[in-house]
């Protein structure tokens, strides 16, 4: 198994596809993804783009579906969720298709859509991540920061390092690129203190500000949720029967 950590989706070839892309939002759409699908939501659609969210949406049963959106942080005018995973309760989301787009994170599972298979990585499903890899051990593996528009994120790749070290470890992987080792070597410092991590990145900053230090410190929890959420479709994740046997 070789893998590559790639800290944006843009930073990710376009010349070819890996076996499986694992794309790691933290803060806060695959933290989001995983607590919704583990809630007992019955899938999470991912957009790029809002209007194509509305308009599929508007096809399906409206008591069965919930739109959620988040722009810079905060929930879209019409949505009803934003991006926070405090909000993916189970009384909520029981049996519901989240339509969602985020800023960065629902693009970059949109970038590797095309991938065999595509997991939604943060944190809190690091444990779940890892033994599909040991389990499957794809040829080649992209561990895909969301980072923002663009640029760097300090949690992604932290939590890409996460995903990668016990891999290293264990002896089942190879590194692809510098990045693997870089990523391991973040995470290896701030393993214990994430919160404060979260508190040095810019994202983590930019949800300070919107009053989100709760989700802050919800997403920098390790291995809670024994879940995988898994492409099975173009765009659209549920759980993998496996991790759930
Ligand atoms: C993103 O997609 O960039 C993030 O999930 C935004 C957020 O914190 O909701």
């Amino acid at each position: 198994m070789k893998l590559f950590v790639y800290h944006t989706p843009e930073s990710t070839p376009t010349d070819c596809t890996p076996d499986c892309a694992v794309v790691i939002d933290v803060l806060r759409a695959t933290t989001t993804i995983a607590t919704a699908l583990a809630a007992g939501a019955e899938a999470v659609q991912a957009f790029s783009e809002l209007d194509h969210l509305f308009a599929a949406s508007e096809a399906w049963p409206a008591p069965k579906r919930l739109r959620a959106g988040e722009r810079g942080g905060a929930k879209v005018e019409g949505c009803d969720l934003g991006n926070s995973p405090l909000d993916y309760t189970r009384d909520v989301v029981l049996g519901k298709r989240l339509f969602l787009s985020t800023t960065n994170g629902t693009r970059a599972l949109q970038r590797v859509a095309a991938a065999p298979a595509v997991i939604a990585a943060a944190q809190i499903n690091r444990d779940a991540t890892v033994n599909y890899l040991q389990q499957h051990q794809p040829a080649v593996v992209w561990l895909v920061g969301s980072g923002w528009q663009g640029g760097y994120s300090l949690e992604d790749t932290a939590c890409a390092g996460a995903i990668a070290a016990p891999l290293l470890v264990a002896g089942s992987m190879e590194a692809g690129n510098d990045e693997v080792i870089a990523a391991i070597s973040l995470y290896q410092q701030w393993q214990g203190q994430l919160v404060a991590l979260y508190h040095h990145a810019s994202h983590g900053q930019r949800l300070l500000r919107l009053n989100c230090e709760a989700d802050l410190d919800y997403c920098a929890q390790t291995d809670t949720l024994d879940v995988l959420p898994i492409q099975q479709e173009p765009g659209v994740s549920q759980l993998d029967s496996a991790v759930l046997a």
